[in-house]
């Protein structure tokens, strides 16, 4: 069970988490926060679930996760602040904040996947969905979701990229309630550079991205292009290069070939 006392002695934010939900089931969390009639409205809240029946990955993939081992929960943004032009940039925010708290709690190198997989050694340690609703043409909630493998140890099925976690790279059991306080204590942090210095957000980002350069496949459902990761854009999408020319990147899974 998800001690709440210990993760809150921890929680060093100012509206990242101040408001806490724990749950033990639900179907997702993200799609739990970005229903309104829910009435969870307050910006910044973090809803954490035990066990998701219909966790949601990218693409309409599952998100599976073992009860009680893991992290899997969703943050609610809903200040204008931050819902305008860098929007796409807390996709990178999150992914980033992961990876900074997974190298500086546990010492594990880590490799950012765009545009927002996290990596240790290859295997995939957390990913990130991130979902909106809007009124009129305004984004009016932002659900940002992350899963993260801590200490579930056994992977069953089948997945694009091989799973780890934690616990297994580290082979310690790990302390759920100090990662989540240190990762939300990291994203409030990174987010409050999105509106002054979101090129740094990138920067740091793409110190951890070690596919920028190299020849790459990107697939979004049938289409297949290939090129170089060239670079990420001023708003984080991706610049594929092929026979000298540039072309701009939103969506896809990226594989090295
Ligand atoms: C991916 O890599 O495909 C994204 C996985 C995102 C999983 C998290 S777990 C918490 C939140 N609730 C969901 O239903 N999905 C996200």
């Amino acid at each position: 069970m998800f001690n709440l006392e210990r993760f809150d002695i921890k929680l060093n934010t100012e509206f990242i988490g101040r408001n806490f939900v724990y749950t033990e089931e639900i179907d997702s969390t993200n799609t739990y926060l970005l229903n309104k009639s829910n009435k969870l409205s307050y910006d910044g809240t973090v809803l954490l679930a035990e066990k998701q029946n219909k966790g949601k990955g990218r693409k309409d993939r599952v998100w599976y996760s073992t009860k009680d081992q893991n992290l899997t929960f969703s943050i609610l943004l809903n200040n204008k602040k931050y819902l305008g032009k860098n929007l796409n940039l807390i996709n990178f925010a999150s992914s980033l904040a992961v990876a900074v708290s997974i190298e500086n709690l546990y010492q594990l190198k880590t490799d950012l996947k765009w545009p927002n997989d996290v990596l240790v050694n290859g295997k995939k340690i957390s990913g990130i969905l991130f979902e909106s609703t809007s009124q009129g043409n305004k984004i009016d909630r932002l659900v940002i979701g992350i899963g993260i493998n801590v200490n579930q140890t056994i992977f069953q099925g089948n997945y694009k990229i091989a799973p780890t976690s934690i616990k297994l790279e580290l082979k310690e059991q790990v302390d759920r309630e100090r990662l989540l306080a240190e990762l939300l204590n990291n994203f409030e942090e990174i987010l409050q550079k999105l509106n002054t210095e979101p090129d740094e957000i990138l920067k740091d980002w793409k110190l951890r991205c070690r596919l920028i350069g190299e020849k790459i496949s990107i697939s979004e459902g049938d289409d297949i292009k290939y090129g170089i990761f060239d670079d990420l854009d001023s708003e984080g999408f991706l610049l594929l290069k092929n026979k000298g020319r540039i072309e701009i990147i939103h969506f896809g899974d990226v594989s090295i070939v």
